[in-house]
């Protein structure tokens, strides 16, 4: 695909994102099986379209919630400081919660989305990341369930943006620039 100055060359396809979304909703049905109180927390924006896809297939009760902190910007690198720019709308004490990442990279965001909700005392907690670049980590902190481990690449596409495009791409790709 040809943009100004750069082309996104395919990474992970449509569908082999939906396969794996289901292998991951399985594994995430079997460790919160019987749960009546599950709340799935997505972290805005890029994680939507993975979202929208994974909670179809938990048969579980679920509520959905969404939390949004401070992006890149339009640059590439991250901004290090993590600020909430939209909070929670529910509690989340004593409840099982599931948190929904697009991708891990420094690390510095999920490190801090999990020090706030862990204040808040949920009862069990787990993190799903579709994407992971173990690579470029400079704070330590794990997903549970990664969809993909990726290499050092920029990515976009199925929620995840350059410069706030590309989101609606239904599959992952890397972008390459050509200047
Ligand atoms: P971290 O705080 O450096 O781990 O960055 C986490 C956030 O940066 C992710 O949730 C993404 O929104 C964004 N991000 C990291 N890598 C990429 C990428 O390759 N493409 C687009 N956004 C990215
Ligand atoms: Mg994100």
């Amino acid at each position: 695909m040809q943009h100004d100055n750069y082309v996104i060359d395919d990474m992970i396809s449509a569908k082999a994102i939906a396969a794996r979304v289901e292998s991951m909703a399985m594994e995430i049905r079997n460790h919160f099986k019987g749960s009546e109180k599950l709340v799935v927390i997505g972290l805005l924006r890029g994680s939507f379209m993975f979202i929208a896809d994974l909670v179809r297939e938990l048969d579980l009760p679920v509520e959905v919630d969404f939390l949004e902190t401070s992006s890149y910007g339009d640059s590439m690198e991250s901004s290090r400081e993590v600020r909430i720019l939209k909070d929670l709308r529910g509690e989340i004490e004593g409840r099982d919660i599931l948190v929904v990442e697009d991708i891990v990279d420094t690390g510095h965001t999920l490190h801090h989305v999990l020090h706030l909700l862990e204040s808040r005392k949920p009862a069990r907690m787990m993190v799903c990341a579709l994407l992971d670049k173990p690579s470029r980590r400079e704070v330590e902190v794990k997903a549970d369930i990664v969809g993909f481990e990726i290499e050092d690449k920029f990515v976009v596409g199925y929620g995840i943006d350059y410069a706030q495009r590309n989101r609606n791409l239904p599959f992952i790709g890397s972008v390459r620039f050509t200047d």
